[in-house]
């Protein structure tokens, strides 16, 4: 059954199976058709789940012209219920379940984006594997070039809408893209979509690429082009799958409140009437949702990591008898001991999250094996270095010695943010110093670079262990949102070879070559270079200071630490 609006005829169950996408600049209408093609699949039986960076679709919950709609809102400074990365699975699972539709509302200042990719990975991974059993749903994603970027950075987070829209439909989903930022949007991932609906569009790059785009499905002739950079807020050309050319829409006046960003404290920006009530709903996951934080926090690698350190260095310090003497602190033993029993309970919980990751990476193969598609480059978990069974702890003897300790109260010393956030970006692991300048953007020999590692440290912030450096944990914390790097793979390399000036092209040929070995003269040779030459030798260089590549007998290749 089809539905008339503002000029095609929108069949539900299409639109909320495929892939869509909606273009265009900045207040052109991309979220007022979004939150209508909700409320049209909302009527028709269809449930949604939206992730909304901007935090509009929450007005959906009130009266316009017509009804507002009972879906439940999470997180955002309006939401029913708080949204975490660590209670979003749980959120939407629970929706699934039961049929709702729900608006994952990421605008608050307490999400960072890597919050925002985090949710958007798991609920997507989440959706891919369990939606089948439940039915027909769709999937809205706002700023979608937040995740899907024509530069990929974060590898995972585009694997997972990647795999939305491209096979969502196995899973009874769709998933429409939503962008004021056309050319940001990855290509690839846009051509998956049946469904375009194109609003004004200004800026040579982005019509640039329309235009190419649209001329490959010959449909860039008649009035498109011309049109785009001038179409009134609410038209859009609509491109739907079945049809051979876009069809001009005026979208049609929907039923719940939208906001007008442009009236000034007027009436027009708050809504009027009441937000319909999705109290069942969310009584239930209210009760559910500080456990989850709780067992979340209890189990963070990264804590107990920390914890974990703390007690091996008071386990070595009591060892080493630095400890003070029995005699004048005869409760310094029973301390110990406690602190023994603590870190055994603490290795015994990495030993159960370890395994539960590795279980979970086991079904979510055999999950995507099911749904023909590969794994996520997840890196295995292996457990902790530690040292072996703890042994009982010995008679204290000498008092310690007096020693300044660092200050760390978190701040980071002028200069250092840089430094600290490569470290902080691989954070519980560490990177030799070699990896550490680099991904920093420094060169290891010159004075600045020593000035900031001596500022770091006395800070608190970094400490040096076996040859590598780490941030510490108030280091980590210290820095806020970091740009992970990528997982060890093709993009690890790539993204050390964007730091490395002039070795892209050779990184791409050692990808290509991977796991063989190539030898100088073969490399030189696919470079279209003289492996004598001076320039040869620097780029090689450049990509061994930092453990990217490995040279041997046979020539040289990637690392399989870099590959993973
Ligand atoms: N079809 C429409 N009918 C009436 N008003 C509209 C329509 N489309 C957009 N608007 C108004 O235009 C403004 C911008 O729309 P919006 O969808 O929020 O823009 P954006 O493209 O930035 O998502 C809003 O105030 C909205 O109410
Ligand atoms: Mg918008």
């Amino acid at each position: 059954m089809t539905v008339a609006f503002g000029g095609v005829d929108l069949d539900p169950v299409e639109i909320g199976i495929n892939g869509n996408a909606i273009l265009g600049i900045k207040e052109s209408g991309k979220s007022y058709l979004g939150t209508e093609l909700g409320e049209l699949l909302f009527d028709s039986g269809i449930p949604f789940v939206t992730f909304d960076p901007i935090g509009i679709w929450h007005n959906m919950r009130y009266p316009g012209a017509g009804k507002g709609y009972p879906i439940v809102v999470a997180g955002g400074f309006h939401g029913d219920i708080p949204l975490t990365p660590a209670s979003a699975p749980t959120i939407v699972e629970a929706a699934m379940k039961k049929g709702v539709s729900v608006v994952l509302d990421l605008f608050h200042p307490e999400l960072s984006k890597a919050d925002w990719r985090t949710i958007v990975r798991e609920c997507a991974m989440l959706l891919l594997h369990r939606n089948t059993e439940y039915g027909l749903r769709h999937v809205f994603i706002e700023e979608a070039a937040e995740f899907v970027p024509q530069r990929v950075f974060d590898a995972r987070v585009y694997d997972a809408v990647e795999r939305l829209i491209r096979m969502g439909g196995n899973s009874r989903l769709g998933c429409t893209l939503i962008s004021p930022r056309s050319q940001e949007v990855n290509k690839a991932v846009l051509e998956l979509c049946e469904n375009m609906f194109l609003f004004r569009q200004r800026g040579k790059n982005a019509l640039e690429n329309l235009k190419k785009w649209l001329e490959v499905a010959g449909a860039a002739g008649g009035d498109v082009m011309k049109t785009l950079p001038n179409m009134p807020r609410g038209e859009c050309w609509a491109w739907l799958g079945g049809s051979d050319l876009p069809v001009h829409v005026r979208v049609p006046r929907k039923n719940s409140f939208h906001p007008d960003r442009r009236a000034m404290g007027g009436a027009a920006e708050a809504p009027r009437g009441k937000a319909v009530s999705v109290g069942k709903f969310i009584g239930a996951l209210q009760a559910e949702l500080p456990k989850i934080e709780e067992e979340v926090k209890a189990n963070d690698p990264r804590v107990l990591k920390a914890e974990v350190q703390r007690l091996t260095r008071a386990l070595a310090a009591a060892e080493k008898g630095q400890a003070p003497a029995a005699p004048a602190w005869p409760d310094q033993r029973e301390e110990v001991a406690a602190l023994v029993a603590e870190l055994s309970e603490c290795t015994a919980a990495m030993d159960r999250l370890t395994a539960a990751a590795n279980e979970l990476q086991r079904r979510q193969k055999a999950a995507l094996a099911a749904l023909g598609g590969e794994s996520l480059p997840l890196p295995a978990v292996t457990p902790p270095t530690r040292r072996a069974s703890p042994a009982p702890p010995p008679a204290p003897r000498q008092p310690a010695p007096a020693r300044a300790a660092p200050q760390s109260d978190g701040s980071v010393p002028p200069g250092c943010a840089k430094p600290l956030a490569a470290l902080a970006a691989v954070y519980p692991s560490g990177l030799t110093e070699a990896q550490w300048a680099t991904s920093a953007g420094y060169k290891r020999s010159g004075g600045t670079w020593g000035t900031y590692k001596g500022r770091l440290r006395s800070a608190g912030l970094i400490e040096q262990r076996e040859g590598r450096w780490f941030a510490t944990e108030v280091g980590a914390a210290a820095v806020g949102d970091v740009e992970l790097p990528p997982a060890p793979g093709p993009d690890l390399v790539r993204w050390w070879a964007a730091k490395l000036p002039g070795t892209t092209k050779m990184a791409e040929a050692l990808i290509e070559a991977w796991p063989e070995w190539l030898s100088r003269d073969e490399l030189a040779a696919r470079l279209e270079m003289s492996a004598a030459g001076g320039t040869f030798g620097t780029y090689v260089g450049r990509l061994a200071g930092p453990g990217v590549v490995e040279r041997g007998s046979d020539g040289i290749r990637l690392t399989c630490e870099i590959m993973g």
